[in-house]
């Protein structure tokens, strides 16, 4: 087994608040993990850690085998690891289109005018963004938003993908459609390790190989999600935190 993506031992204090307090974690090429746990566990932090947005205070991060822990993000990008934000992170002003041509070219951008990329019309279908493809990002919906942040991530054709709560805030029907995206794109690049933070139980359930759940800056829990499911410590702290 491959591994894809790992941190050991990883830690993040802010102002002595220990965030990220000595985590573990490794993804398997092809493996789609979710991460879960009660609101300021520390998911965003770790998905920041591992994407290069924040350092750690200690531990050490690792892309494919190799030590990333003190790359930038833009390296790690480059490198095949992409991520969406919990809040998306978009260019109001530039079109659908330009957003991915853009990452597609990565910092190429400058070397053509006027900018085209290959495979660009494909992925704006596959993310159905072809008939708003002229819009401008600040004027799409919420939904169209995370999609298009998506199709931006799968422009660098990652082979690891951290994904924060992509279904926040979407519409059932909208949900239903980044999960079928999201099997397409499961069974089309079985190589893809992806890491989704989620809150809502459905799209775990749907996408998770495994399950590993965050309390207070450490992994609570981790296994097959109905395994977890069932354990009463992880109800305690989130099912159960999440009413009846
Ligand atoms: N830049 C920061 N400065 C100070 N404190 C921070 C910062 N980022 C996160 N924290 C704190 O660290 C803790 C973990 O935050 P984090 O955003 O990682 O949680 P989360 O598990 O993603 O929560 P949520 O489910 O609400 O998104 C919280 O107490 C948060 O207030
Ligand atoms: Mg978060």
């Amino acid at each position: 087994m491959t591994t894809a993506l790992a941190a050991r031992g990883v830690r993040k204090a802010f102002a002595g608040f220990r965030a990220v307090d000595g985590v573990d974690l490794a993804l398997a090429e092809g493996e789609w993990v979710a991460l879960i746990g009660p609101n300021g566990a520390g998911k965003t932090t770790l998905l920041n850690l591992l994407g290069g947005q924040l350092r750690p205070d200690a531990g050490a991060v690792y892309l494919g085998g190799e030590e990333i822990t003190h790359w930038p993000a833009a390296r790690r990008a480059r490198a095949g690891l992409a991520r969406t934000f919990q809040v998306p992170a978009l260019f109001p002003e530039l079109t659908v289109r330009e957003h991915v041509v853009a990452a597609r070219l990565r910092g190429r951008w400058a070397l053509r005018f006027p900018p085209d990329a290959e495979g660009v019309e494909e992925l704006l279908e596959r993310c159905r963004l072809l008939e708003r493809a002229s819009r401008r990002a600040g004027e799409l919906s919420h939904g169209d938003r995370r999609l298009l942040e998506l199709a931006v991530a799968l422009a660098l054709e990652p082979r690891v993908l951290l994904l924060d709560e992509p279904a926040a805030g979407l519409s059932p029907a909208e949900v239903e459609g980044l999960l079928a995206l999201l099997g397409d794109l499961r069974r089309e690049r079985p190589s893809l390790a992806v890491l989704v933070v989620e809150h809502d139980m459905d799209v775990v359930f749907e996408l998770a190989d495994r399950v590993v759940v965050m309390h207070r800056g450490r992994v609570l829990a981790e296994g097959l999600p109905a395994d977890i499911q069932r354990d009463p410590e992880v109800q305690a702290v989130y099912l159960g935190a999440r009413g009846p």
